[in-house]
């Protein structure tokens, strides 16, 4: 297809506003899917992402569309859509999936109005440059309120506010007339013909049977099949076994061209050698320069993974291996600890991320798990101006510290404007700075921060949402580092530090930490035959203290969500577990102490 009858676009929307919906519509309407063929929500594949709501991997659908042009003939246009994540955990993705279009659809349901999220990612497309077709969704709803929400969004990307459009992805209304929208304001995709080739991949999916599968934007030149290609930032060289578009299956073709969106198979099996944002040209005519905003996926947020039961530690690391072929931000390595045994340090991108892959874990390979509370990733120079990263609090180092540096994000929050003063105090005890703060609308406002991760880390979306009867919606960035107070807090018992306890806290915080901790610890701790005291330290300085008492409590151990039979598999993991007891110094801990400590409700 010539570039001028190609549009490329996504979907910008908050999860929940109805992206998928809409999709769907789109995709039968332009009779890419039948009706009768059509599951719902084709484009989110995976069985996780469809029980939790969530779309984690992007995706390319090209759809006809036909539309008259000035003579009134009508134009066979494609149209292809690309998927983009909806998580902060996947902020880069995002990035590069609208990287790979010229349009932005921006989808906010007519009953609930903008939020953060949708911000973000809608800042994000302004900077690409992107043209952006403000849409209201779901007015179908009998709660939905149009013309409020018209105003608003105009007064976000300007406009008339009678240019918005409305429609609902679930009866279809509106969906034609979008379409047509598509074609007429995106801009046709530009690009040399004749240059050597240059794609982006905006994304890579593992596929047991095919390998991975790659999805590219091709910007200029083309690619076509059997020709070797090779990845810009890694030098690889790779056949192109096959090359198509999504329409909705994979269909070959003879090849992609200026402007067009598709994927491409080379028999590779892990989708670290096919990277998100890497560029991909020819190797017997290779372009001089990558197109750029490349970047390694870095992991933000690190935990300790161990099997409940010690034995399955092979089936762990297993398992991991096996995930990390779809998974290019997943790093992990070996890690013992005093009081788990055997088992996984795990770096991930966010703690949605960490939750997927626990999930994955535990279902997927029928898996019970540990985790320990997650940290961030700190940066400690040692007065003799060694540096040192830290992902593990029991690893960060004694002696004489002259600076701790940990990572902070931007963070964009939306709220009602009644809850300014509660989002602001629970801003401030998390030690975050106020960067500026907008009116959507005189009852919405915009707040922005600088928080330090490791405080958002720790259940503060929870804390908004109870502090604004969850109304309030948040996303965030990462924005570098600085430098703070840390100090790391040591939990002993009987004198004898137990790892898997360490954290590592602003010094205003140590005292609390402790306290907290010690606490929870002499409830879960049975008495033994003599008296054990637990004490919270900074270095040598005993900052909190508390001894076990003369009766054995029952200990409840607590379950996290999942279905009823996982849940009964973990009790009676965990049932095994009291038996097992880890002996730290001469005391006798049940290993569920340690799953009740560690647990961070
Ligand atoms: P994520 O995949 O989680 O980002 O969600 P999504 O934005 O893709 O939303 P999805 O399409 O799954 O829709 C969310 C909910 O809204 C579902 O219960 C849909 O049935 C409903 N919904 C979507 N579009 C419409 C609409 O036009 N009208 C009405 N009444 N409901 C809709």
């Amino acid at each position: 297809t010539p570039p001028e009858l190609l549009r490329n676009f996504c979907i910008i929307a908050h999860i929940d506003h109805g992206k998928s919906t809409l999709a769907d519509r789109m995709l039968q309407l332009t009779g890419v899917v039948e009706a009768r063929a059509m599951r719902e929500q084709y484009l989110d594949r995976m069985d996780i992402e469809r029980e939790r709501g969530i779309t984690i991997k992007s995706q390319a659908v090209r759809m006809p569309w036909a539309l008259a042009d000035e003579s009134g003939a009508p134009q066979p246009y494609a149209l292809n859509m690309i998927d983009t994540p909806g998580h902060v955990d996947f902020t880069y993705e995002v990035s590069r999936s609208l990287a790979a279009c010229e349009g932005a659809v921006l989808l906010v349901d007519a009953a609930q109005g903008i939020e953060a999220q949708t911000l973000a990612n809608l800042y994000l497309a302004m900077e690409n440059d992107l043209a952006i077709i403000p849409v209201l969704n779901k007015i179908d709803l009998p709660a939905a309120q149009p013309e409020r929400y018209a105003e608003e969004i105009a007064g976000l990307v300007g406009g008339d506010p009678a240019d918005v459009l409305k429609v609902s992805g679930k009866t279809g209304e509106g969906v034609p007339a979008l379409l047509d929208r598509i074609v007429r304001d995106v801009p046709a995709p530009t690009g040399e013909a004749d240059a050597p080739a240059r794609a982006m991949i905006f994304d890579s999916v593992y596929d047991t049977y095919r390998g991975v599968v790659t999805y590219v934007r091709v910007v200029d030149g083309n690619l076509s099949p059997r020709e070797r290609i090779v990845m810009m930032s890694t030098r690889a060289t790779h056949e192109l076994l096959e090359i198509g578009v999504i329409a909705p299956e994979a269909t070959p073709t003879k090849g992609l061209g200026v402007g067009e969106v598709g994927y491409l198979i080379t028999g590779v099996k892990d989708v670290r050698q096919s990277k998100v944002g890497d560029t991909v040209t020819n190797a017997n005519k290779p372009a001089a320069e990558s197109l750029g905003g490349y970047h390694e996926p870095k992991p933000m947020v690190f935990s300790g993974l161990y099997p409940i039961d010690g034995s399955d530690y092979p089936v762990l690391r297993d398992a991991l291996d096996k995930l990390k072929l779809n998974d290019a931000a997943l790093v992990y390595e070996p890690e013992t600890s005093v009081a788990l045994g055997f088992g996984f340090r795990v770096g991930f991108l966010g703690l949605l991320h960490l939750e997927i892959v626990r999930e994955r874990l535990e279902r997927e390979f029928d898996l019970a798990l540990i985790s320990t509370a997650p940290n961030v990733v700190y940066e400690v120079t040692m007065e003799d101006g060694a540096v040192l990263t830290v992902t593990n609090p029991s690893e960060f180092p004694g002696g004489k510290i002259r600076e701790v540096r940990e990572p902070v994000v931007k963070a964009t929050i939306l709220a009602p404007s009644d809850y300014i003063g509660a989002v602001m105090e629970l801003c401030q005890t998390r030690r975050g700075e106020l960067l500026g703060m907008d009116y959507l609308s005189p009852e919405r406002v915009e707040m922005r921060y600088t928080l330090p991760l490791a405080e958002i880390v720790f259940d503060f979306f929870d804390q908004l949402k109870s502090k604004t009867k969850g109304y309030a919606s948040l996303d965030y960035e990462p924005a570098g580092e600085q430098a703070s107070a840390l100090v790391k807090v040591d939990i002993l018992l009987q004198g004898e530090q137990v790892d898997a306890f360490s954290a590592i806290v602003h010094k205003d915080k140590a005292y609390a930490y402790g306290v907290m901790m010690a606490g929870k610890l002499r409830e879960l701790i049975p008495r033994q035959q003599f008296e054990v005291p637990i004490q919270a330290a900074v270095g040598s300085r005993v900052i909190a203290r508390e001894t076990i008492r003369a009766i054995r409590k029952d200990v409840l151990a607590k379950c996290y969500g999942g279905d009823i039979s996982r849940k009964r598999k973990l009790l009676e993991k965990q049932k095994e577990g009291k038996k097992r007891m880890k002996t730290i110094g001469r005391v006798d801990v049940p290993q569920e102490a340690f799953i009740a400590a560690l647990s961070s409700e």
